[in-house]
């Protein structure tokens, strides 16, 4: 056998020592022998596989187990006629959609004869989810930093016009007409520059004066903003946060940015009737939402939830949401939740985006209790300050 023990432990029930380790890998582990019946699977495989993990699985065939995956049936078919195993490669599993990435071996006897194989996998949704983070982290800084050098050139000439119109507008006091036409260029020149002003805004590094904020505070003030600038009508917004809450360590204004929004956008997507539902809560675990900074340490992180029920989002929708000028409106600049997305990216947490076309929206802010120190935001690092 080409496991290497120290005698010592050889000595020991090795059998139990290895079905503990293989039952609590992190690891889904499935094997079968060569007449298809499955050996042994582990919690992680039943949990990816969405099988029974009571011990019921061993010694059925694969074929009907894994019936509902196809693709895994192939692999696991394959594995005593192929040539070379697959190493490290990827498949997706039809029934929840889930990544696995996997290695097939085969279970060699003593004498080298193969009397099984292995399959060994790993979802890789947490692998997929940051990847996906990470491109849309270049793709802001992409579009920032060509936002911002095309709105610093076009500060000057701006400005030369306004100052131009408001030259001629004093030298023909008496032409009522050309008065009223260098009125109308210099409120479009206005308006040309409040874009310049919101991109050069969106395209500046994020600068976080951090303070122990309450959140409830922070989403207060962000329901003020939100009802004085957009007609509410009559939607119904209920907001739930815990008395016992821990405040967060977070800039209150930029806070209040985020949430008012997401509220915008809600009232905006419920077209003056529904619901808004906003709700926050601790966690402590992965499962329950805490965040891994360093990729290893769990820290107590609020999870809040901003939910309506408007009419949602179809998928291809959805997934452009956070990119910088992606709008669906007449009259948007497509720059809220790119800067909502940037401000949370500061704060170190996440913006999770759930929704359905008829079924409603949900924007979930996770946000770390104690945020890690940070100078600027590493996508903002390279951005030429304007
Ligand atoms: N709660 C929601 N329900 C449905 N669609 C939404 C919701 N929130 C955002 N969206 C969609 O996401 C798009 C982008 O939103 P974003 O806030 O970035 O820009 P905007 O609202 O269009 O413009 P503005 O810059 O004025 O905020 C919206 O145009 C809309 O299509
Ligand atoms: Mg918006």
């Amino acid at each position: 056998m080409a496991v290497l023990m120290s005698p010592l432990h050889a000595a020991l029930n090795t059998d139990v020592f290895f079905r503990h380790m293989v039952g609590n890998m992190r690891n889904g582990v499935l094997a079968i022998a060569r007449d298809g019946s499955i050996v042994l699977v582990n919690s992680e495989a039943c949990r990816l596989f969405d099988l029974p993990n009571d011990g019921s699985i061993p010694g059925q065939p694969f074929r009907t187990v894994l019936s509902n995956q196809p693709d895994v049936v192939r692999v696991l078919g394959g594995a005593f006629e192929m040539a070379t195993l697959p190493n490290r490669a990827e498949l997706r599993l039809t029934s929840t959609n889930t990544a696995i990435g996997y290695t097939l071996s085969l279970v060699r006897n003593d004498d080298g004869y193969p009397v099984g194989a292995a399959l060994l996998f790993k979802d890789l949704t947490e692998v997929e989810e940051m990847e996906e983070r990470e491109r849309l982290r270049d793709r802001l800084a992409a579009v920032g930093e060509m936002a911002a050098v095309v709105a610093h050139e076009i500060k000057n000439p701006l400005a030369g016009i306004q100052v131009l119109a408001g030259l001629l507008k004093r030298k023909a006091p008496q032409h009522p007409e050309m008065q009223s036409l260098v009125s109308d260029i210099l409120s479009e020149a206005k308006m040309a520059n409040s874009i310049v002003q919101e991109v050069l805004a969106f395209v500046r590094p994020v600068r976080l004066q951090v303070a122990r904020t309450s959140l409830s505070e922070a989403v207060a003030s962000a329901l003020s903003l939100a009802n004085s600038g957009t007609p509410r009508g009559a939607i119904d917004v209920n907001v739930e946060i815990p008395a016992d809450l821990p405040l967060i360590g977070s800039d209150h204004h930029q806070l209040t940015q985020v949430f008012t929004n997401l509220l915008i956008n809600a009232f905006h997507a419920l077209d003056g009737r529904g619901h808004v539902d906003i709700t926050a809560r601790l966690a402590h675990t992965a499962d329950e939402g805490a965040l891994q900074p360093d990729g290893r340490h769990l820290t107590p992180t609020v999870v809040i939830d901003v939910a309506d029920d408007g009419p949602g989002m179809r998928p291809e929708i959805a997934e452009k949401i956070f990119n910088p000028f992606f709008t669906t409106k007449q009259q948007g600049s497509g720059l809220g939740l790119a800067i909502v997305r940037k401000i949370v990216d500061a704060h170190e947490g996440r913006i999770d985006v759930t929704s359905a076309e008829g079924r409603g929206t949900r924007f979930r802010v996770t946000l770390p209790v104690d945020p890690p120190p940070r100078v600027e935001p590493a996508e903002f690092r390279k951005t030429r300050q304007v």
